[in-house]
């Protein structure tokens, strides 16, 4: 009976550890966009168009990412806004949610489907 639940904690262990091990081995591109479909997908879109299906109960729709206006913001503009969310917006924070880490493969992932553009100062 305990080696039985033993064998089962160790199985568990192994499957964790292997999930683990093939997260890290992905890019930062895929690690992102894996934590995209999990926490913003639903309400920036699929394209990152700002059209997920939460879109529509939102008063302010959520960003689009591929505007002009979104694109000429800086990486620390939008780690800003991950992190600390927007007030009273549908935007909430989630700098006790996602690591540092995390919020940086968010931003590999959404520039390389939205790229940045720079502006002339
Ligand atoms: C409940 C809906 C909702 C969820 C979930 C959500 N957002 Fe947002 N997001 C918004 C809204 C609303 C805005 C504000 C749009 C505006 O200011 O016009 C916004 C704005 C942003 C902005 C600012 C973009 C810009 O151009 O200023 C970023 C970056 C962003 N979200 C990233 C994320 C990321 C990354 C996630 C997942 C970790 C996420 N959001 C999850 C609704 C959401």
């Amino acid at each position: 009976m305990t080696t039985k639940i033993l064998i089962g904690a160790m199985f568990a262990l192994i499957l964790t550890s292997a999930g683990a091990l093939a997260e890290s081995r992905l890019s930062t591109t895929d690690r992102g966009q894996r934590i995209y479909q999990r926490n913003c997908l639903h309400c920036h879109g699929v394209t990152l168009d700002g059209k997920g299906p939460t879109a529509a109960s939102l008063s302010v729709p959520p960003a689009n990412f591929h505007t002009y206006l979104s694109r000429m913001k800086d990486d620390a503009e939008l780690e800003k806004t991950i992190k600390q969310g927007k007030r009273f917006l549908g935007m909430h924070n989630w700098e006790d949610t996602l690591t540092d880490e995390q919020v940086h493969d968010l931003i590999a992932y959404i520039r390389s489907a939205a790229p940045s553009v720079k502006v002339k100062p």
